[in-house]
């Protein structure tokens, strides 16, 4: 049998790994010009001013939370249905995790569950644009505006997703990027966190290195000006922020393939619902970057050992957090990731497919879930 098709693969483009290497061995391989420049690239892909690169998307998570004020026994609405990284944040800014409830046709928080589980001692939303289907943002603004609170996006599966045209930074208070082996674009580890307001950049620019000014004209070597509050070692460093500047060059054309192979799939399985196959529920006014593609099935183990069996590697990828003992204090019902969690499965759908892989995928899907005559 042909090795397996992955369901994820990194992308190193040639010239991160000279544009590193050259870095790695230049003397100065902390934050420095690189850092600079990868910022600069990319304001200017998220059509934002605000950006600052760190260590991980994780990271910017925990920076966001700390920046919209997220302190001890406060709340935080969260979706279950995501990463863990989405919600250790908020449990190590100090706050409790309230679970929203999703769409079960699209992963995504639903905001009229949002609504309903504010309360005087909610500071933020948190929202995951599942597989990189955006969110609900004008509804989930809407309620974040009504209540003075904080919407957290986090698009680690969204480089390159848009939303009613607009690029996604526009519309919440901070949106966090990761540059993770596999994401779209990888520094190797990296995130970003793009603030809407300028007063948050600021504030960010000084939290991400322990609330040190970088910028002030040193006197000696070392700081010696005072720090006003307690910041984290968060930020980037050169070697890192070098590949992220090369690898920016590809974004487009890597999300492209993704969203390509994304359609292609689309279009293939549609109207497959009696057979057990389920595609997800995509407006038009959106459109994911296909960090995933996510479907719903019925028989998913056997599916799953069916796909793998022709050398297809498929999977859950996320499983539901709200089951874990670590957020066990939160639980409560949540049909909407009943439903979504118990269908879900990934097949590979990125920049490394040949087209007759993507064809395979197409056929042996097809084989399982036969089109209706
Ligand atoms: C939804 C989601 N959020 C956050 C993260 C965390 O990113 P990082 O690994 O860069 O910390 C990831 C993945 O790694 C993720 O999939």
């Amino acid at each position: 049998m042909a090795p397996s098709i992955p369901l994820f693969s990194v992308f190193m483009s040639p010239e991160a790994i000279a544009r590193s290497v050259e870095v790695l061995g230049c003397g100065f391989i902390g934050q420095g010009p690189q850092v600079e420049a990868f910022e600069s690239k990319l304001k200017d892909w998220v059509t934002s001013p605000h950006v600052l690169t760190l260590n991980s998307g994780t990271s910017a998570l925990h920076l966001a939370l700390r920046l919209a004020g997220v302190e001890h026994g406060d709340e935080v609405i969260s979706t279950a249905m995501t990463c863990m990284a989405t919600n250790v944040p908020i449990l190590a800014n100090g706050a409790r995790i309230v679970w929203a409830d999703i769409n079960p046709k699209t992963g995504n928080l639903c905001p009229k569950s949002v609504a309903e589980k504010i309360t005087p001692k909610t500071k933020a939303i948190v929202c995951v644009d599942w597989g990189g289907y955006p969110c609900d943002f004008t509804e989930l603004r809407a309620i974040a505006d009504q209540h003075k609170i904080a919407l957290i996006e986090d698009a680690a599966h969204a480089f390159g997703a848009t939303y009613k045209n607009q690029k996604m930074a526009a519309l919440p208070d901070f949106t966090t990027f990761s540059f993770q082996a596999i994401k779209h674009v990888t520094t190797v580890d990296g995130g970003a966190l793009i603030c809407r307001s300028e007063e948050d950049y600021k504030r960010g620019k000084l939290l991400r290195w322990y609330g040190i000014d970088r910028d002030v004209p040193r006197k000696d070597f070392r700081c010696e000006e005072d720090v006003l509050e307690f910041g984290y070692k968060f930020h980037m460093n050169d070697v890192a922020a070098s590949i992220g500047v090369a690898q920016l060059d590809h974004a487009a054309r890597i999300v492209g393939a993704h969203q390509k192979n994304g359609e292609t799939y689309r279009a293939a399985f549609a109207g497959r619902e009696e057979r057990g196959l389920e595609l997800l529920d995509y407006k038009d006014d959106r459109k994911s970057a296909f960090w995933l593609f996510t479907m719903l099935v019925d028989n998913r183990e056997e599916f799953m050992k069916f796909m793998a069996e022709r050398g297809i590697t498929v999977s859950q990828v996320h499983a539901r957090n709200d089951r874990h003992t670590v957020f066990r204090d939160f639980q409560t019902e949540l049909p909407g990731v009943d439903a979504f969690s118990t269908r879900q499965v990934n097949l590979p759908v990125g920049w490394w497919l040949k087209e007759d892989q993507v064809q395979h995928i197409i056929s042996t899907v097809d084989e399982f879930f036969p089109k209706s005559r």
